[in-house]
């Protein structure tokens, strides 16, 4: 599995360091955008992804936790984004058209959903979507606990796009280590997202490596 460590979880006064960390050690660097108003949480912004984007050499993933996320897909293709993730609860009927948007500006284009909402949303966009989070905890919070029912939402999605013989990954967020990777990669995941497990590891680098074993 890819691996995608969430800089929520990193050292933001040397952010720099873990940057750099990724850059020799992950696949995808994932960054989380949050409002305050879709999750119950705010984390950062255009600033902070400015700074990362002019050190990164590894894939940028956006996962933006907000409402009207089509406001920020011009910006972040300046930014040099290469993958942008909005959540279904945030764009229902538009999911379509936001997936065209991103794509008409070059980027790779996600679709998440958090654990309460049906994983059978998302089977229209399948052959649409380059890839889809499922969320494995509430979005809003790094260091929460994985929630296992994911594993059966990862297995019906999977099996639906497996099914249609269509592309299209599926990224889990949330929660995910060591202890449920293995289960996780049974279920039909391809891009791991992980924060606490990498970034409060003793060793960040070991643990990416770890988790890529998978
Ligand atoms: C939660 C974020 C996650 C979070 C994961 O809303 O989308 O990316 O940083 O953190 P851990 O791995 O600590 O659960
Ligand atoms: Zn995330």
């Amino acid at each position: 599995m890819k691996i995608a460590p969430s800089i929520l979880a990193a050292d933001f006064l040397n952010l720099g360091k873990d940057i750099e960390l990724l850059n020799n050690h992950a696949d995808i660097i994932h960054i989380d955008v949050m409002d305050g108003s879709l999750v119950p949480n705010i984390s950062f912004g255009f600033p902070v992804i400015d700074k990362v984007s002019g050190i990164a050499r590894i894939p940028m993933d956006v996962h933006l936790m907000v409402v009207h996320p089509e406001r920020w897909f011009e910006r972040l293709a300046k930014e040099g984004v290469s993958m942008v993730s909005f959540h279904y609860e945030a764009a229902g009927r538009n999911t379509g058209k936001y997936i065209d948007l991103i794509h008409s500006l070059g980027m790779k284009a996600g679709v998440a959903i958090n654990p309460d909402v049906p994983v059978e949303k998302l089977f229209s966009q399948i052959g649409k979507a380059d890839y889809f989070l499922v969320m494995t905890v509430f979005a809003g919070f790094g260091g929460q606990k994985f929630i296992y029912e994911s594993l059966d939402r990862v297995k019906r999605l999977s099996d639906e796009i497996r099914k249609r013989g269509a592309n299209g990954e599926i990224q889990v967020d949330g929660g995910v280590d060591s202890g449920n990777a293995a289960a996780l990669k049974e279920a039909g995941v391809d891009i791991i997202v992980a924060g606490s497990s990498v970034f409060k590891a003793s060793d960040p680098a070991a643990a990416i490596a770890e988790l890529k074993a998978f």
